[in-house]
C-alpha cells in the first residue's frame, strides 16, 4: 500500500478497478522523453537557484539520463500502478539513485508538469506538421510546373463550367496548405511559452527562477499567471483546430483524387503502389488510401469536440477531466502525419491523362462565359448577352454541337452582333489565356503566383530550421 507516491495521507489502497481507470500511462507514455527533458531543466534550475546541491543535482541528472536513454532503447517498463508518465519516471529514478531522486520533485507539481510537457510536445509536434506540409506543398508546387499546358475543365456544382490549367487546380491547394502552416506557425508563439514553475495552482514559496528554465528549454517567455499555466488548454483548442482545416483540405483534395480516377472521370491514375486490389472482383484498382485520407477527417473533428466539450464550464484550475485532453491529441497527430506522408507521394506518382482532361474541358460549352463575354464587349448587356447564349446552348443540344460548330450564320440568327472573328475566342486555349486577370488561369498569371509560391516556401523553410534547435527531440 505504501508503495504510491502520494500514499502518505491514506490508509487503503487503491480500488483495483480504480487503478486501471485513472491511470494515463497507456498513452502518456509518449510523453517520456519531453518530461525527462523537462526535468533536466527544472533540477538544473533547482541547482542555479541553491535549492538542491550541486552534488544533488549531479546526481539526479546522471538517474535522469540513463532512464532516458532506457526510454530510447524502448528497455523501460511503465505501470498502471504509478498511474502516469510523470510518477513512472520519478519512481524509476528514486529505484536507480535512491530517496536523493525525491528531491527532483521540489517545487513542481504534476499540474505544472503536465502542462511542460504537453507544451514541448506540440511544440515539436508543430514544427513536423510545417515541415510535412511543406513537403506535400512542393509537391503541388513540381507538378504545377511541369503540367503547367494541361487544361482540365474547371466545376462548379461538379458540372463543367469553365476550362483550367491543372496548375490552377493544383495551386488551389498550395493556397490551402499555405494558410495551413502560417496557422501553425501563428500557433506556435502560444505553444511556446512555459507552464512550469506555477506549481499545483498558485506558484511556490522555493526562490526558483522561471525565466531561466524557460530560456534552457527554448521558450519565448512564461505563463504569467500561474493559475493560468496549469488550467491553460487553449493551445490544445487550437491545434485541434487547425488539424481539423488541414483534414478538410486533405479531404477536398483526397476526394478529387477518388473522382478523377475513376473510369467516369479517367483524369489521372494513381500509382499501383497507393491503390489496393478488390477480394472478389479482379479487375478492380481501389483508391484506398484517398479514401482512408477523407475518411480520417471525422475522427479528427472529432477529437476537436471531444476537447471543446471537456473544457467546457470546467472550473479553475487542475481538474482530472484535463488528463482527457490527451488521447484526441495523440490520435491527431498520428493521424494527420499518416495522411500527409501519404498524400505527398502519391501527388507525385499519379499519372496525368492530360488527354483526356483536354477532351473534356472542349465539351460541356465551357466556352459559354466567353462567347457571352464577346457579346458584352460588342455593347450588349451582360445579361441580354447570357440570355442570348443561354438560347443558342439550348439549340446547340438540340443539334448535338458545341457553339464552336455553329456556322456564322446560324450564330447570326441569334445575335447580329456575332463575327468572324468569334470563332477565334471559343477554342480551349482562348478561354483559357484570356483570363489575365490577377489570380486568374492564363499562363502568365499561373507563373508570376507559381514564383510567388515558391518564394513563401524558402521563408517556410528558413522557419523551420529557425525553431528545429529547440523542437527535435534531444535534450538541449
Ligand atoms: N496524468 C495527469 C494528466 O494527464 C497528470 C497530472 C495529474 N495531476 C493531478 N493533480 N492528479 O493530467
Amino acid at each position: 500500500m505504501g508503495s504510491k507516491l502520494w500514499s502518505g495521507r491514506f490508509t487503503k489502497s487503491t480500488h483495483r478497478w480504480v487503478e486501471e481507470f485513472n491511470a494515463s500511462i497507456a498513452f502518456d507514455q509518449v510523453l517520456a522523453e519531453v518530461d525527462i527533458q523537462g526535468s533536466l531543466a527544472h533540477v538544473a534550475m533547482l541547482g542555479k537557484c541553491g535549492i538542491l546541491s550541486s552534488d544533488e543535482v549531479a546526481q539526479i541528472e546522471q538517474g535522469l539520463e540513463q532512464i532516458l536513454a532506457k526510454v530510447r532503447e524502448g528497455r523501460c517498463v511503465f505501470t498502471i500502478e504509478h498511474e502516469d508518465i510523470h510518477m513512472n519516471i520519478e519512481k524509476m529514478l528514486t529505484d536507480e539513485i535512491g530517496p536523493v531522486g525525491g528531491k527532483l520533485h521540489t517545487g513542481r507539481s504534476r499540474n505544472d508538469q503536465v502542462a511542460l510537457d504537453m507544451h514541448l510536445y506540440i511544440r515539436m509536434q508543430t514544427v513536423e506538421l510545417v515541415r510535412l506540409i511543406h513537403e506535400l506543398h512542393g509537391v503541388l508546387l513540381k507538378q504545377a510546373s511541369q503540367q503547367i499546358d494541361v487544361i482540365l475543365p474547371g466545376y462548379t456544382h461538379l458540372q463543367r463550367a469553365q476550362p483550367v490549367r491543372l496548375s490552377h487546380h493544383l495551386l488551389a491547394y498550395a493556397s490551402m496548405f499555405e494558410r495551413d502552416m502560417e496557422r501553425l506557425i501563428d500557433s506556435y508563439k502560444r505553444v511556446n511559452l512555459c507552464p512550469l514553475g506555477a506549481g499545483a495552482i498558485a506558484g511556490t514559496t522555493f526562490p526558483i527562477d522561471r525565466e531561466w528554465v524557460a530560456e534552457r528549454l527554448g521558450f519565448d517567455g512564461i505563463y504569467d499567471n500561474s493559475m493560468d499555466a496549469v488550467s491553460d488548454r487553449d493551445y490544445l483548442l487550437e491545434f485541434l483546430s487547425i488539424a481539423s482545416i488541414i483534414m478538410v483540405h486533405l479531404s477536398r483534395l483526397a476526394e478529387e483524387l477518388i473522382l478523377w480516377s475513376s473510369d467516369e472521370f479517367n483524369f489521372v491514375e494513381l500509382d499501383d503502389a497507393f491503390c489496393t486490389g478488390s477480394s472478389m472482383m479482379p479487375q478492380k484498382k481501389n483508391p484506398d488510401i484517398p479514401e482512408l485520407i477523407r475518411g480520417k477527417s471525422g475522427r479528427v473533428f472529432g477529437h476537436l469536440i471531444g476537447l471543446l466539450t471537456t473544457l467546457k464550464a470546467l472550473p479553475l484550475t487542475y481538474n482530472k477531466d484535463l488528463q482527457e485532453d490527451k488521447e484526441g491529441v495523440f490520435d491527431t497527430i498520428t493521424t494527420l502525419t499518416g495522411c500527409l506522408k501519404l498524400m505527398a507521394p502519391i501527388l507525385e506518382t499519379m499519372k496525368v491523362n492530360a488527354q483526356r482532361m483536354r477532351q473534356s474541358a472542349e465539351q460541356g460549352f465551357a466556352n459559354a462565359t466567353d462567347l457571352a463575354d464577346y457579346l458584352v464587349e460588342r455593347g450588349l448587356p451582360f445579361r441580354q448577352a447570357h440570355e442570348v447564349v443561354g438560347r443558342m446552348v439550348l439549340h446547340c443540344i438540340r443539334e448535338g454541337k458545341g457553339l464552336a460548330d455553329c456556322t456564322l450564320s446560324e450564330c447570326q440568327a441569334f445575335s447580329p452582333l456575332i463575327g468572324e472573328d468569334v470563332y477565334a475566342r471559343l477554342g480551349c486555349e482562348q478561354v483559357v489565356e484570356a483570363r489575365r486577370s490577377a489570380g486568374g488561369t492564363a499562363k502568365e498569371q499561373v507563373l508570376s503566383t507559381l514564383s510567388q509560391k515558391k518564394e513563401k516556401c524558402d521563408k517556410i523553410n528558413q522557419w523551420i530550421s529557425g525553431v528545429w534547435k529547440f523542437t527535435a527531440s534531444k535534450t538541449p
